[in-house]
């Protein structure tokens, strides 16, 4: 059984096919961390959507400690590799690549970023397909990629200010109609204090039987 565990803001921990994969891994100084570092003893593919100090966290130390694989934008995976990451995968918009049998597709988002450009990523395990959008704004898109490799699991954030807010997130699903949509990436520090329920009831009131799970830090979504 595979599962989803949010470790507070947009870092996620999966577990798809027997493999962990962690999401923007920002651990330290994150207040609203699940974890400290040191309890993180496994991972074996390490995603970063984009080098914003709050996505690329603890990437690095992470990589090096448990000898994970990076895989990302070009241009942050020559980063990684310079960092001493035992094997960066360098990809763009739109590339795939398999590890260990999981598919991980690069896929457009719209915010900023020092190296290369901000990306979400696709995840296609036996298990599951599994979407998590970085940072984003509200963009059309997304919806060829997700017609293309229909998705289980939607991670979107919704705090506004950076990204998109609970009624925007609720039109992006709306592209993607997944069966499950987890909102993340709000209520970290007040500038992006957003209520979850919001972005649930607007989800719903779409009728589009996407099932909205609301995880607190700490808290799985098991599948
Ligand atoms: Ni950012
Ligand atoms: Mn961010």
């Amino acid at each position: 059984m595979g599962y989803v565990k949010w470790l507070g803001h947009a870092a996620f921990e999966i577990f798809l096919d027997g493999r962990t994969i962690l999401i923007d891994p920002w651990i330290t100084g994150n207040p609203k961390a699940a974890c400290k570092i040191e309890e993180i003893k496994r991972a074996d593919l390490i995603l970063v959507t984009h080098d914003h100090g709050d996505h690329l966290g603890d990437a690095v130390k992470i990589a090096r400690k448990t000898g994970a694989a990076f895989a990302g934008i070009y241009e942050l995976a020559n980063y990684m590799n310079n960092q001493g990451v035992r094997k960066a995968y360098g990809m763009n918009i739109g590339g795939s690549i398999k590890i260990k049998d999981i598919e991980v597709i690069l896929v457009p988002a719209f915010h900023s970023a020092e190296r290369g450009r901000e990306v979400g990523y696709v995840i296609r395990g036996k298990e599951a397909t599994i979407y998590h959008a970085g940072d984003t704004g509200l963009f059309y898109d997304i919806k060829l990629y997700a017609d293309l490799y229909p998705v289980d699991i939607a991670l979107v954030p919704i705090g506004g200010l950076y990204t998109m807010d609970p009624l925007q997130a609720a039109e992006f699903i709306t592209l993607i109609k997944p069966k499950v949509a987890i909102p993340m990436h709000y209520g970290t520090f007040p500038p992006i204090d957003k209520d979850p329920k919001d972005f649930q009831k607007a989800v719903e009131d779409k009728g589009i039987g996407t099932k909205v799970v609301i995880l607190k830090p700490g808290e799985k979504y098991e599948f």
